[in-house]
């Protein structure tokens, strides 16, 4: 029998419980052993839930015990995620975790400590969900040099974004009904922000180019600046607009950024709606590779907390060896990055053209009827920096989105 301890008994944790006990036989067939759930570990009491009967208040009661094989934490949050994490590994039991930001911050300490134990530290469901992504970038595509990762990696903001689309509905109305199915993190900034994206990315990326991508270093911009207005033009344009969380080799340069997009239907991430998320992948060898499934939710994210806690219990004194070294790639400023650009302007096009075409050049014009004094354009390829020397250049700029070339 193999003793599994769950910290955290919230949307995920629990999730995890059940699918341990609901799934106990397949998954006892799958590892060639009982996987039992010894532990459950939260401040609260659940009165009348069975996992009352396992249910711990104090970490070092898991710790201390040498019948505990494998901690699964759930909590979310730097601390104290990262000291159970170290004192877990430490004392030479394995650890897997959904915790993006323990991940993106301490993933390669933490990779090298389970390494110099000969103990595991897995962490599928900190991207993607339950979407497998981790273990393909780390043991699947390695025959490749990876050159480019675009992922909708937020299931919150690709709700909030399918359904402005959809139905038009607003903004907060939308984040609500998110969170209430249990998609959207406790503090809606972290994905309305862009902020649980760049984690991703981050995390992504260092398992993809093999070095430490910092998430501190991603420029980050969240769909807090997109309005209704924009799903008007980008209707009439035929294309969506997604988060994204995208990172890319140019030649020895690494970008890596998080921003919303326009992508027409050619794009395969175009389809990706709802709460579901898409990762894209490109690498010189296979081509394009496309990843698509739950990115939220408790049973899909805890589906891939639980392959981890397989993977575990079938490696229990093997470690299996992640390429994310310690050693921080420089990214690239953006400046030199180049897309189109969506922008709006104040006024007419018959006041404002010559102005918009002396600073941009060639543009696509666009007006949506009913919209008074506005009109936008769709720019030609350009750098960063050129759109803004040339944003700079008209008055009335109201705002951009960058449009994937
Ligand atoms: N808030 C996150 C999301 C949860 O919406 O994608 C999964 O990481």
């Amino acid at each position: 029998m193999i003793n599994v301890a769950v910290l955290g008994y919230g949307t995920v944790g629990s999730g995890v419980y059940e699918v341990l006990v609901k799934n106990k036989e397949s998954i006892a067939k799958r590892v060639g052993d009982e996987i039992n759930v010894k532990y459950v570990l939260d401040l609260r009491d659940f009165p009348g839930d069975p996992v009352q009967e396992v249910l711990v208040h104090d970490f070092d009661t898991i710790v201390n015990d040498p019948e505990v094989d494998i901690v699964a934490e759930a909590m979310g949050g730097l601390e104290p995620a990262y000291t159970f994490a170290k004192k877990t590994l430490e004392s030479g039991k394995s650890y897997c975790t959904s915790n993006k930001e323990l991940v993106a911050k301490y993933g390669p300490e933490l990779l090298e400590l389970a390494k110099s134990k000969g103990k595991n530290f897995l962490f599928e469901a900190s991207v993607g969900g339950g979407i497998p992504i981790i273990r393909p970038l780390n043991q699947s595509l390695t025959a490749d040099e990876l050159t480019e990762i675009t992922g909708i990696l937020n299931g919150t903001t690709n709700f909030i974004l399918s359904k402005m689309a959809k139905e038009g509905s607003s903004f907060d109305a939308v984040l609500k009904e998110a969170q209430n199915l249990g998609y959207a993190e406790r503090n809606p900034a972290a994905d309305v922000e862009g902020y649980d994206a760049c984690r991703k990315i981050a995390i992504l990326s260092s398992l993809a180019y093999g070095c430490h991508v910092d998430f501190e270093d991603i420029y980050t911009e969240g769909i807090t600046k997109i309005t209704d207005i924009d799903f008007k033009y980008a209707k009439k344009l035929g294309l969506s607009i997604k988060l994204f969380g995208k990172s890319k080799k140019v030649d020895d340069k690494c970008y890596a950024m998080v921003a919303p997009f326009m992508i027409d239907s050619d794009n395969p991430l175009y389809s990706v709606n709802g709460v579901l998320n898409g990762i894209l992948v490109k690498g010189d060898v296979i081509g394009d590779v496309m990843f698509y499934g739950a990115g939220a939710g408790k049973l899909p994210t805890a589906s891939a907390v639980v392959a981890d806690i397989v993977d575990e219990a079938k490696h229990l004194h093997t470690n299996i060896m992640t390429i994310w070294s310690n050693k921080k790639l420089a990214l690239e400023n953006l400046s030199t990055l180049k897309n189109k650009f969506f922008v709006r302007f104040d006024g007419s096009v018959d006041s404002k053209m010559s102005e918009v075409t002396k600073a941009f050049g060639d543009v696509k014009v666009v007006t949506v009827e009913g919209l008074d004094n506005e009109f936008a354009v769709i720019t030609e390829v350009m750098t960063e920096a050129e759109f803004e020397a040339a944003a700079a250049k008209v008055n009335g700029v109201k705002s951009r989105i960058r449009v994937e070339a």
